[in-house]
């Protein structure tokens, strides 16, 4: 993020700090309850966003030198995606191209091919046929045909996206729509991968987004492990094409109004939180990054999982600085496992039962919120 970013944005609270507001709409907006519960709307959801538009995969610092790989299940396409030779991060669908067994699991690192478990074709990191035991038996398949079927990536920012389906190149501008100036100051390429968190719930995947776009129910829902680091209902909306950028001033931040606007350090007084399009909720937190990637889950609209991935600025080298990262991510689930979730899971059994109200309001004071839920519902037509 610019200075100019942080001065802007610390001036925008300075300003609602004095006149007793927060950023707002200029009305409230009812929001269908059928968006969290229609089963033809969650499976045309599915294909339009998980299938066809890029989909943020992982952090580079987690494919960190040639054949790291990690392979990723959770739009229905399986995944391989490894760092090549030259450096390269690459995407195949993850099935042998003899009779389609999987090539790899989990995460890890390839010396030199993956070799495949079933008859032992192996691959190289760029995904070329790189041995066909007992070949005099395939006489007539061209071994340069056999390569694995490829995805389109990008990689940018420290960030890896991979199209699921169809083969249209990424173009991250047109992805990220201006949120470059941020992603770029904030060196997500430096960072490394503390801790991954795979957390399974009873609520549609939008509904889980929701949880994290607005302030207004920390005083209530959080009052004892959030809401005293924030100031109460305020944030900070802004659009960029179809992702957003909320932020929650912490209370911390009046300390700013007495020093030089050159010094102005909003993200270490904030917590900013992106969704970069359409499912990943990116939470800049003072000193480290959250990654939330949540997905529909088992195929039913009332089901969603995520992984809560744990991203900080140095490896860490102490017990000091472990425990200082193992508090940090108990906050978290604290708050949004212990407080947040179950709420949201008991909105979607009333919104599942069919008896309560066709419509939930959002609130003035819940700009994201409303910004998002619409953009969703727009994306559908
Ligand atoms: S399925 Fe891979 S070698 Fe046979
Ligand atoms: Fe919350």
């Amino acid at each position: 993020m610019r200075q100019q970013t942080h001065t802007a944005l610390s001036k925008r609270v300075f300003a609602h700090i004095r006149n007793k507001t927060t950023d707002r709409r200029p009305q409230v907006n009812h929001h269908a309850v059928s968006h969290y519960t229609c089963p033809q709307r969650f499976q045309q959801e599915r294909r339009k966003l998980f299938r066809e538009l890029p989909i943020l995969v992982t952090l580079s610092c987690q494919l960190p030198s040639p054949g790291s790989f990690i392979t990723d299940d959770n739009t229905g396409v399986p995944l391989l995606i490894v760092r090549g030779d030259d450096g390269k991060a690459r995407a195949f669908i993850n099935a042998c191209q003899h009779r389609s067994a999987r090539l790899a699991d989990g995460q890890g690192r390839v010396k030199r091919r993956f070799t495949c478990p079933y008859h032992a074709w192996s691959f190289t990191t760029a995904g070329q046929l790189a041995q066909l035991p007992h070949s005099a038996d395939f006489t007539g398949v061209d071994q340069q045909n056999c390569r694995l079927q490829e995805r389109p990536v990008a990689e940018a920012y420290g960030m890896i996206w991979v199209r699921p389906e169809g083969d249209a190149a990424i173009h991250m501008a047109d992805m990220l729509c201006g949120l470059e100036d941020d992603l770029a100051h904030f060196n997500f390429t430096d960072y490394h991968h503390y801790e991954t968190r795979r957390i399974d719930v009873a609520m549609n995947w939008k509904l889980v987004i929701d949880t994290f776009l607005e302030p207004y129910h920390f005083a209530t829902l959080h009052r004892t492990t959030v809401a005293p680091i924030f100031l109460p209902n305020m944030c900070l909306f802004d659009a960029f094409g179809r992702n957003l950028r909320e932020a929650f001033p912490r209370r911390t931040i009046t300390e700013l109004m007495d020093k030089p606007e050159a010094e102005w350090d909003f993200v270490y007084h904030s917590a900013l939180v992106y969704v970069l399009y359409p499912n990943t909720v990116f939470v800049m937190q003072a000193d480290h990054a959250e990654v939330w990637r949540i997905f529909p889950s088992k195929d039913v609209v009332d089901q969603a999982h995520m992984y809560l991935e744990f991203y900080i600025p140095e490896p860490v080298q102490s017990d000091k600085a472990k425990a200082h990262w193992d508090a940090n991510m108990d906050l978290v689930c604290r708050t949004v496992l212990d407080e947040d979730f179950p709420v949201g899971e008991g909105a979607q059994k009333g919104f599942m039962s069919g008896t309560g109200r066709s419509h939930i309001v959002f609130g003035q004071n819940e700009p994201a919120l409303a910004f998002f839920e619409e953009t969703m519902a727009q994306a559908l037509g």
